[in-house]
């Protein structure tokens, strides 16, 4: 029998988790898991490219980690871990980063983004963590890699990353493929829906958090901008109506046609409190999860350190060889 394909994607622990991560990115995550061999880390040193608040930070990534499992991640199948806890991804990020021309990085579109948005801190690591993201998906040969179109950029470097290292050295890295989810990928804000919905939007309204209170949730959706036409059909023109409907369509698994179809008639209110009881019904049963497995950090941390006993003797794996490709001296013990 062969092997199953490497499975890998990651979110970076900065802002709170929302509607739009879990559509766009988690769900597929959990139904790959019968499949693929899964590996989540929770890539935390991506999080220290921008300021973040050292008081609280272990907190958060552990609120994402319990997110993550709330929303039917299994640890047991899957390799749940810290990105910091396994070394190995900065040592290969190094050796990628000595493969990688500045110019290739400065071209990248969220470097540009991120640039302009922390403009008093454009720091060698904001420039360089493309290479990182490489080095977590090719320490473990992973083939498949979950993202959302934003990311589409980053995986093509991993891919020159990979297909540079292998032409001068020999074949050690397969190359990853995007995978793009055909539905609920792009879950817009709910006040500007203009732009997609960001875990790191300061704007409360514009963002549904996996941890709102269901009333809350309900308020926002409520409250959300449609237009002023009163039709309810998906068009680039009704940017509002047609992220409502997505919503809808990936919240309960039924075609944007036969929703259209279904609200022919009604108002955007009928619309709006079907998408709020849909997200609300979905929301619901993972915070009870999450308040459970969130209880209890000290079992959730001992996951944690199980996660990283299996992701490094995987990574252990492909460092030697990178070590015996480079003509490093083995390390051995
Ligand atoms: N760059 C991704 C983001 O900004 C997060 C990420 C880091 C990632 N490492 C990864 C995603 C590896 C997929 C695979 O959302």
């Amino acid at each position: 029998m062969t092997n199953p394909p490497v499975l890998l994607s990651g979110i970076a622990p900065s802002g709170r988790l929302t509607l739009g991560n879990y559509l766009g990115a988690i769900r597929h995550w959990v139904g790959r898991q019968d499949r693929d061999d899964c590996f989540f880390p929770l890539v935390d040193l991506l999080a220290v490219t921008v300021r973040h608040d050292p008081q609280r930070f272990a907190d958060r990534c552990r609120d994402f980690v319990a997110l993550y499992l709330a929303c039917g991640i299994d640890a047991q199948r899957s390799v749940v871990f810290v990105q910091s806890h396994v070394p190995a991804h900065c040592e290969l990020a190094w050796i990628f980063e000595c493969h990688t021309p500045i110019d290739e990085l400065h071209r990248m579109t969220q470097f540009k983004d991120k640039s302009r948005r922390h403009a008093k801190n454009v720091n060698a690591g904001l420039m360089s963590y493309p290479v990182l993201m490489a080095a977590d998906i090719l320490l473990y040969k992973a083939t498949r890699v979950p993202v959302g179109e934003d990311q589409r950029q980053h995986l093509e470097l991993t891919r020159d990353i990979a297909q540079r290292f292998n032409t001068l050295y020999g074949p050690v890295f397969p190359l990853p493929d995007a995978h793009i989810a055909a539905t609920g990928a792009r879950i817009m804000s709910l006040a500007d829906p203009s732009k997609k919905m960001s875990k790191s939007d300061s704007v409360d309204a514009n963002i549904v958090t996996l941890l709102d209170e269901p009333a809350r949730i309900a308020r926002k959706i409520k409250r959300s901008v449609t237009d002023s036409e009163s039709v309810i059909r998906a068009d680039p023109t009704k940017p509002g109506v047609t992220n409502l409907l997505n919503i809808l369509a990936a919240a309960t698994d039924v075609g944007i046609a036969s929703l259209e179809d279904r609200f022919r008639g009604l108002g955007y209110g009928a619309l709006k409190t079907e998408v709020a009881d849909a997200v609300v019904a979905l929301i619901e049963p993972i915070q009870e999860r999450f308040r459970d497995i969130r209880s209890d950090p000290a079992s959730l941390d001992r996951l944690l350190a199980d996660g990283r006993a299996r992701a490094s003797e995987r990574a252990a794996r492909t460092m030697s060889e990178v070590f015996e490709t480079l003509g490093l001296i083995p390390r051995l013990g």
